[in-house]
């Protein structure tokens, strides 16, 4: 156990010793509970963190960190398009994918440490449910595409393949993560192949440098962003286990888009065959404030600008066609590959500069009151996941059709954007176009046809409610033969019993 006296010495070196300053009348285990989370900082990395908090802190407002001047679009070498390429070169990059994920050279990696403070749950985002007629969660769902995926390149390819899921978690959604894989029985995978991991947490920092305590006995303590995959991927020798799985590229992504793609065939393929060590999925960006980060080069090379770092009038630029100037909107789909991610967490990690964001951070005051503050007054420092991609001797980006693969689950449904209703519309809207393609006919209570709408997948519901399991089709696929030519009453639920059912009825 952590000696007070140690603690003490090491903070004061830290300049921070005011963080024991109700020591003295803590309950015995509330005290060790503190002195055993002091301990776990390293006292000159504290010091440095706390010293360039509140120096970047004193620097802002400064002039925007990317003035227009130093920002160009990607060149279009740089950049694929999923929908605009002639299908046999969107053949040929899903053929490689398969093949990849058939030689069990393909893992996913999930960013799910964030708190998912906009939402506004106390639990993991990936818990949620939209409100589907399924009722699943965003977990669920990608644990059957995963599934799925992995059946897919199966048929292609006569051997049984594994894509390993690796979650980066915090120590805000490390628990509730893994009570909910046991409580659903790892939605079917197997608990070897679905790797948890922690990011570590920093302390929130105050204007005047000192870091800030939450509770009496407990420092205020966020995760260090989603760049924090870096250092947790050393921490946890997690490229190690990826080496002994034969692992070679991971898809990275985060939680809440509803319709990400998880080992993405095409996306993988792609990158693979243009020899690509680094990736990002992009989709036109929907308008200029739209809180997505740009893909583009900064000074001369390729990055991701975030929505909060581009001033509005770079977020306005327009090319000469019309089209915004900064289109390629980032997606938080990245493909890395491992020999990459290990230079990174070698090499670059330390060079990456974190980013400040201001918050309004609960406290306790002199007298040990707490404070839940009206205007922000800590800092806290994030490094992100996109920020390696100058590091990468070869970087391109994939362009995906917003409809098929971005509806992230960001605010609750008091907000008109991002949010449960508009990602669950789009699932459905998704659903219903795959269903029409593969000559379904919706019929309502009556029995008289449901017009085929096109749908607005952001302010409404489709005509008729359609949701296909992922395990019966990932992504559009084989549905012709439990759907064509048939009548279905909206809501259809397409899951693995009623495909089985439906293909039985045929026969
Ligand atoms: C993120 C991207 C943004 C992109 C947008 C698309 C980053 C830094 N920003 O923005 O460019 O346009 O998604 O939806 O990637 N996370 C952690 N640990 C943390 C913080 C976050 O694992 O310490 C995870 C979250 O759980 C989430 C993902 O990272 O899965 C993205 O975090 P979020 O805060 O939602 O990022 P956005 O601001 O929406």
């Amino acid at each position: 156990m952590a000696s007070e006296r140690d603690v003490r010495a090491g903070l004061q070196r830290a300049g921070q010793e005011h963080l024991l300053r109700f020591c003295a009348e803590l309950a015995p285990g509330e005290r060790a509970g503190l002195l055993a989370e002091l301990a776990q900082l390293e006292p000159e990395a504290l010091r440095e963190h706390c010293q360039r908090a509140a120096a970047a802190c004193a620097r802002a407002p400064g002039p925007p960190p990317f003035p227009a001047a130093r920002l160009r679009p990607l060149p279009p070498e740089r950049v694929g398009s999923a929908s605009r390429a002639d299908p046999e070169a969107r053949r040929l990059w899903e053929e490689e994918g398969f093949r990849q994920i058939a030689l069990n050279k393909v893992a996913v990696l999930l960013l799910a440490g964030g708190q998912g403070t906009r939402l506004g749950v106390t639990y993991p985002k990936g818990m949620y449910r939209v409100g589907l007629p399924s009722q699943k969660t965003l977990y669920q769902l990608q644990a059957e595409r995963i599934r799925r995926v992995e059946q897919l390149a199966y048929e292609r390819h006569g051997s049984p393949c594994t894509v390993p899921w690796y979650i980066m978690t915090s120590e805000f959604t490390l628990g509730p993560t893994t009570e909910f894989f046991k409580e659903h029985n790892f939605f079917h995978l197997d608990p070897a192949n679905v790797v948890m991991f922690e990011q570590r947490l920093l302390p929130a920092v105050g204007f005047d440098g000192r870091a800030i305590l939450e509770r009496k006995d407990k420092v205020a303590m966020a995760p260090d962003g989603n760049g924090g995959l870096y250092r947790a991927l050393a921490d946890h020798q997690v490229l190690e286990d990826m080496a002994r799985r034969g692992v070679e590229f991971v898809h990275v992504y985060c939680v809440d888009n509803i319709l990400v793609k998880l080992a993405d065939p095409a996306f993988i393929g792609f990158c693979v065959l243009q020899g690509a060590d680094c990736g990002a999925k992009v989709v036109e960006k929907a308008y200029p404030e739209e809180p997505v980060g740009v893909v583009c080069q900064v000074d001369g090379l390729p990055q991701v600008v975030e929505y909060s770092e581009l001033s509005p009038e770079t977020a306005t630029l327009r090319a000469p066609g019309g089209k915004l100037l900064y289109s390629a909107g980032n997606i938080c789909n990245h493909f890395f590959t491992c020999s990459f991610l290990q230079t990174i967490c070698r090499e670059f990690e330390p060079l990456l500069t974190p980013h400040v964001a201001v918050k309004k951070v609960p406290y306790v005051d002199e007298e040990g009151n707490l404070v839940k503050p009206l205007k922000p007054n800590g800092i806290k420092m994030e490094k992100f996941v996109f920020d390696v991609i100058p590091f990468a001797k070869s970087f391109v980006a994939f362009e995906v059709l917003r409809e098929e693969e971005f509806a992230p689950l960001k605010n609750s449904d008091c907000a008109a954007r991002d949010s449960p209703s508009t990602t669950r519309q789009a699932l459905l809207a998704q659903h219903y176009r795959w269903a029409l393609r593969a000559g379904a006919c919706f019929l309502d209570a009556h029995g008289a046809r449901l017009p085929e709408l096109p749908c607005l997948p952001e302010t409404q519901d489709p005509p008729a409610i359609c949701e296909i399991s992922p395990l019966v089709s990932y992504s559009g696929e084989g549905l012709e033969v439990y759907l064509h030519k048939r009548e279905f009453q909206s809501p259809l639920v397409l899951d693995t019993d009623r495909a089985r059912a439906l293909l039985l009825q045929g026969s």
